[in-house]
C-alpha cells in the first residue's frame, strides 16, 4: 500500500486533493495529513475521512524538524505532497515574518526530513519515491494586458513577500534535485476556486458578503485578471504529475480561463440570483449596489495567465470543470454549507479539534 505524507492537508486545497485520493484510490492508498492548523486550518474539511483506517492526521508544525523527522522514520513515506504554506497575499504585506518561516525554512525541514528518509549510502535514492513541491504561478510575477503566458520557462520575478517566499521554496526544491537528484516535481497552478476555500479570498468572499448584502470590496479598478481553476482539476493535476511527471521537472498547472476581478464578481452575483429561489429572502439582499471599489492592495499583480501545454502534451492532463459550471458547484456547496461558513467567520471551527481529540 502506497504512503502519502500531505502537508497542510486541513486548508483548502489540501483537504480537497484528500478528497480526491479517497474518492479515487479507496483502501489502496494511506494518508497521513501533517498539519499544525494555523487559522486557514479546519478539521472540518475531513470530517468525511478522519475515521477512515487509511487516514490519519498529525498536528505538527513543518518548521519542527524533530516532529517531522519522526513521522519518516515510524512510516515508510512513499509520497510527500508539499501543500502547507502562508497563502494569503494581503496578509503577507502585513506580517512577512511567518512567510518566511513556514514557506522557506518549513520547506527546507521537509526536504532534509525526506533525503534522509530516502538517501541510500551512495548517494543515491530509494526507488519510487517521490516529493512534490506545490508552487503557484505568482513565483513568475506578473504579465500586461497582452496575450502572453507563463510557461515553465519564464524567469522568477515575485512582487509579494507571499510570492518570494514561495519562489524560495521553490527554488530550494529545485536545488535538491540539482544537487542530490533528490526525487521530486514541482507544479505552478494558478488561481484555484471550490469548496472548503477560506473565505479570506476573492471568491468564498464575495459569496459570503453578497448572502449577507454586506459589500463587496474590488480593489484598484477591478480589472486585474486571475486564471482560475476548480480545486478537483488541481488535485488531479498533482496525482498525474505524482504518477507521470519526469523527475526534477516542473508543470504549470492552469485552465485558459483568464478573468478581470469585476468580471468574477458580476458573474458570482447573476448565478446567485439565478440560483437563489424567490422565495429565499437573501435574494433581495443580491445587488451590484454592493460592489465598493476600495484602495488597491500593494503592488498588486496586474495578470496571471498559465501557458499549461506542458503537462498537457507530457502527462495527458487538462482542466475538466469549466468555470460556468464550477462556479455553480461551488455555490451550491456553500448553499449546503452554510454551517461551515459559520463556523469559520465566528471561528468556531477552530474548537473542532478540541472537540475531536477530547475522547481519543
Ligand atoms: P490554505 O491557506 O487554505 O492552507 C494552508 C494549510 O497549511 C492550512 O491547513 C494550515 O494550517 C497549514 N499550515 C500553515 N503553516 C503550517 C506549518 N507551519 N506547519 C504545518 N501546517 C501549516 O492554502 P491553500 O490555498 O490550500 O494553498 C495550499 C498550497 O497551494 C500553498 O502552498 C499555496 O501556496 C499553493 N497554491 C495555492 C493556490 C490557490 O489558489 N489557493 C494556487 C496555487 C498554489
Ligand atoms: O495565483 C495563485 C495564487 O492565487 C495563490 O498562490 C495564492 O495562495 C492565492 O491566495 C491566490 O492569490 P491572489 O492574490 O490572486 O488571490 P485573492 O483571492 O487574494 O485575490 C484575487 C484577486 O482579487 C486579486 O487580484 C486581488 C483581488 N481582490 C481580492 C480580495 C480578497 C479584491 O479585489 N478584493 C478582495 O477583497
Amino acid at each position: 500500500m502506497r504512503t502519502y505524507l500531505v502537508t497542510g492537508g486541513a486548508g483548502f486545497i489540501g483537504s480537497n486533493y484528500i478528497h480526491y485520493m479517497f474518492r479515487k484510490y479507496g483502501e489502496e492508498i494511506r494518508i497521513i495529513n501533517v498539519d499544525v492548523l494555523t487559522y486557514a486550518g479546519n478539521l472540518e474539511n475531513l470530517k468525511d475521512v478522519e475515521d477512515y483506517p487509511n487516514y490519519t492526521f498529525v498536528r505538527a508544525d513543518i518548521c519542527d524538524s524533530e516532529a517531522i523527522t519522526k513521522i519518516f522514520e515510524e512510516n515508510d513515506i512513499d509520497r510527500v505532497v508539499h501543500f502547507a504554506a502562508e497563502s494569503h497575499v494581503d496578509r503577507s504585506i502585513k506580517n512577512p515574518e511567518v512567510f518566511v518561516k513556514t514557506n522557506v525554512l518549513g520547506t527546507l525541514v521537509m526536504l532534509n526530513a525526506a533525503k534522509a528518509a530516502w538517501e541510500l549510502p551512495d548517494g543515491s535514492f530509494k526507488e519510487n519515491k517521490k516529493f512534490l513541491y506545490v508552487s503557484t504561478d505568482e513565483v513568475y510575477g506578473s504579465l500586461d494586458d497582452g496575450d502572453n503566458y507563463f510557461y515553465e520557462t519564464t524567469p522568477f520575478s515575485p512582487h509579494s513577500p507571499y510570492s518570494a517566499s514561495k519562489a524560495s521554496g521553490d527554488m530550494l526544491t529545485k536545488a535538491y534535485f540539482d544537487t542530490y537528484k533528490f526525487p521530486c516535481n514541482i507544479t505552478s497552478c494558478s488561481n484555484n476556486y471550490g469548496p472548503y476555500q477560506f473565505p479570506e479570498k476573492l471568491i468564498p468572499l464575495v459569496i459570503n458578503n453578497a448572502l449577507q448584502g454586506k459589500a463587496l470590496p474590488v480593489y484598484g479598478d477591478g480589472k486585474n485578471v486571475r486564471d482560475w481553476l476548480y480545486v478537483d482539476d488541481h488535485a488531479k493535476a498533482i496525482d498525474m504529475v505524482q504518477e507521470k511527471g519526469k523527475l526534477g521537472e516542473r508543470y504549470n498547472i492552469g485552465g485558459h480561463n483568464e478573468k478581470q476581478n469585476i468580471e468574477i464578481i458580476h458573474i458570482i452575483l447573476d448565478t446567485l440570483q439565478e440560483m437563489l429561489p424567490d422565495s429565499d429572502p437573501r435574494k433581495a439582499l443580491v445587488s451590484e449596489k454592493l460592489i465598493t471599489y476600495v484602495t488597491d492592495r500593494k503592488g498588486h499583480d496586474r495578470r496571471y495567465a498559465i501557458a499549461p501545454d506542458k503537462i498537457k502534451a507530457e502527462i495527458g492532463w487538462y482542466p475538466e470543470t469549466m468555470f460556468a459550471e464550477g462556479i455553480k458547484k461551488t455555490i451550491q456547496w456553500f448553499f449546503e454549507h452554510e454551517d461551515w461558513m459559520k463556523n469559520v467567520t465566528s471561528g468556531d471551527y477552530q474548537k473542532y479539534y478540541e472537540e475531536m481529540y477530547k475522547n481519543k
